[in-house]
């Protein structure tokens, strides 16, 4: 699909991936709404973005706010959707692990109440984490998520075929504001991180938005896993 002159509604696009794709969609010329939680990251956006305020958890708001909008030719889900529990699963506080699932319920939403909206030859995107396929100490809750975040993508778009597609892309270690640390101790923390990896820095916002419009624009792509992780996924420990 040549997203030029095409709409796009993109959850989470106030900020780190979801706003990198959201201006590489601005620059293919595709008209874009963008939707997050706060209004205060609406600032951000590229000039001529619509911006929605909504919670991804929130079923029927964003049922209405996908109406709203209908149709649109590109759904993406950056959304985080809520907070994320680390640290061994033996040890874990199980209130924390389920919440942990927003993200799912998030992207389930957007998939559910989205999916009928999305014109013939569209497409939804959403986005998992390189745990899902290698999880290092600490991050079962994240694996387990975005496991089930792929595994919803296979499912559906088995059920959405051939009238649109479904996919994800899966990031490593992405320098955003995901991570709230500044300046030498941030340094630190994405090294720390990534010293195991094939490529051993942080990923950019840009680069990860790259695969997102791929998995957009590409007509033969589909119930698919793009791995944009430095070799995370390859790396042992
Ligand atoms: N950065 C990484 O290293 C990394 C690694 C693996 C996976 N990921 C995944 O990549 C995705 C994007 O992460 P990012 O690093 O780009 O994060 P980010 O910079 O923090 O951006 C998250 C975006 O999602 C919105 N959002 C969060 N919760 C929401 C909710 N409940 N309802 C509506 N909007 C919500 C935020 O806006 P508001 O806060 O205003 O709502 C913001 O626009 C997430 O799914 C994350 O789990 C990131």
């Amino acid at each position: 699909m040549d997203v030029s002159g095409k709409k796009a509604v993109v959850f989470g696009g106030t900020s780190g991936i979801g706003l990198a794709t959201v201006e590489k969609l601005v620059a293919g010329g595709a008209t874009v709404v963008a939707i997050g939680r706060s209004e205060s990251k609406a600032s951000a956006l590229p000039n001529g973005v619509s911006f929605e305020t909504c919670d991804v958890r929130d079923g029927d708001a964003m049922a209405a706010l996908l109406s709203k909008h209908a149709p649109f030719d590109i759904l993406v889900s950056a959304a985080t959707g809520g907070g994320r529990a680390l640290g061994p699963f033996l040890e874990m506080d199980m209130d924390g692990y389920k919440a942990s699932f927003d993200k799912l319920w998030g992207y389930a939403n957007v998939v559910r109440f989205g999916a009928a909206h999305v014109t013939d030859g569209g497409s939804i995107t959403l986005v998992s984490g390189a745990p899902a396929r290698n999880c290092r100490p600490g991050q079962i809750a994240l694996s387990s998520v975005g496991g089930a975040v792929e595994a919803m993508v296979r499912a559906v778009a088995r059920e959405v075929a051939p009238r649109i597609r479904v996919n994800v892309m899966s990031p490593g270690s992405i320098d955003t504001p995901m991570v709230a640390v500044e300046g030498e101790a941030r340094t630190q923390l994405y090294a720390n991180m990534t010293a195991g990896n094939l490529i051993p820095r942080a990923g950019t916002a840009a680069e990860c938005a790259h695969a997102i419009m791929y998995l957009v624009e590409n007509d033969f792509v589909t119930g698919t896993t793009v791995d944009v992780d430095g070799g995370w996924v390859l790396r042992e420990g």
